[in-house]
Order: structure tokens, then sequence, then C-alpha cells
């Protein structure tokens, strides 16, 4: 119900708004967000890590895991779900804001220790929505929302109560494929 209110709070900022935030999805779709009702949804419900500069906030309900995950980057900002070794097997979130402020996020896979590729290209779905993102005094933040479980090959069942590593890196370049800044993972219980 909490979510549906916050929804509802955006719609009605979108129409008191005059300033929108471009999203772009994988399917090709748009979608506008004002900058100004990001301040409007509260994080105080998500747990939060800081790791090497980078931090992430998470929460889950009954069907998706809720992330908000910030860098210090004008560039690309990733976090990867439950890898076997580095990138490897990881489900891997990255995304970026360019320089007109439109947010651009894709749902890749860790294909070996270092390297990736988007869900769509090995034949798998984007399953990532609800995303924003901003950059903001040389910091990237993005928001998204993925499925606990979403029956895609290239994604990770994640079950709250559980444990996961999780890897976390951001690179220089507005882009999906530029080799990271910096590098970095965690463990963190969902
Ligand atoms: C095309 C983009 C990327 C390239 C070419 C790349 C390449 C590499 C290479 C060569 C390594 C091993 C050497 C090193 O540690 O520097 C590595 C390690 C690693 N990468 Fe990437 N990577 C890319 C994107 C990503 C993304 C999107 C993530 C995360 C979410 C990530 C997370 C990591 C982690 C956690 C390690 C292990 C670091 C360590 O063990 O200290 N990488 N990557």
């Amino acid at each position: 119900m909490k979510k549906y209110m916050i929804f509802m709070l955006i719609g009605l900022m979108a129409i008191l708004s005059a300033t929108d935030m471009v999203v772009n999805y994988a399917d090709g779709s748009m979608d506008t967000i004002p900058i100004e009702q990001i301040d409007q949804i509260t994080f105080e419900q998500y747990e939060m890590v800081t790791v090497d500069g980078i931090e992430l906030q998470w929460r889950t309900d009954d069907e998706y895991l809720y992330v908000n995950v910030s860098a210090p980057t004008t560039g690309w900002v990733a976090v990867g779900f439950d890898p076997i070794n580095q990138m490897e097997d990881a489900n891997i979130i990255i995304g970026y804001v360019d320089g007109s402020g439109d947010v651009f996020i894709r749902d890749d896979f860790g294909t070996g220790s270092t390297t990736h590729a988007s869900d769509e290209s090995l034949g798998g779905m984007d399953d990532v929505d609800q995303h924003y993102g901003m950059e903001d005094a040389g910091t990237t933040m993005l928001h998204f929302r993925i499925p606990l479980n979403s029956g895609d090959m290239y994604d990770k069942v994640l079950v709250p109560g559980n444990n996961y590593n999780v890897i976390l890196a951001y690179g220089s370049a507005d882009n999906f494929t530029g080799f990271h800044t910096l590098a970095t993972g965690t463990n963190i219980g969902l």
C-alpha cells in the first residue's frame, strides 16, 4: 500500500512539476519523472552499506528487490548479485545518466570472471523496472527494482533472509561497456 501511495505522490508531483527527468526503458519506451519528487521518496526503510565510496541501499517485499546505488562518478555505476568468481555468474544491473540527464539502465549477466553482457543479448530478458537516476556534483545515483525470481536463467533467485555476495563497480564513461575505475564487493543480508 505504501508503495502505491508513493507512486500516487509521484503522479501528483508530475502534474505540479515542470522539470522532468527522462527515463529510458530497455524495451524502447520512455517515461518522465520530476526531479523534485526524488526527494519525496524516503529511504528510511532501506538497509545500507558503503564500500569504497559506493553506497548501496536495498529492501525487499514479497516480489521484488528495490535498490538505490550511488558512486562518485559521472559515468556508469553497477551492482552484481551472487557472483561465483569476480564478475562471473553475477546478476549485474548497470546504468548511467548522460549529459542531458537521461537515465539508461540495463539488466546484465557476468558471462565470465572479467566479462558481462546484457541478458537480452544472451537470449534472456531485461527484468529491471521502476528505474530512475540522477547525476549531481560528480555523483551518480540509480534506483531500480528487480524481481526476486524473474524466471530468467540470466538472473539469480534471491530469497529474503539469505545472505549474498554483491559486487559493486563504477567507471568514467557513459556507456555499458567501459572498464571500471573501481571494482569492489561485499556481502549483504536481504
Ligand atoms: C566491460 C566492462 C568491464 C570490463 C572490461 C571488466 C574487466 C575486468 C577485469 C579485467 C577484471 C580483473 C582485473 C581487475 O580486477 O581489474 C575485473 C574484475 C572485476 N570486475 Fe570487472 N569489468 C567490467 C565491468 C564490471 C562490472 C559492470 C562490474 C560490477 C558490477 C565489475 C566487477 C568486477 C569485480 C568485482 C572484479 C573483481 C575485482 C577484484 O577481485 O579485486 N566489472 N573486471
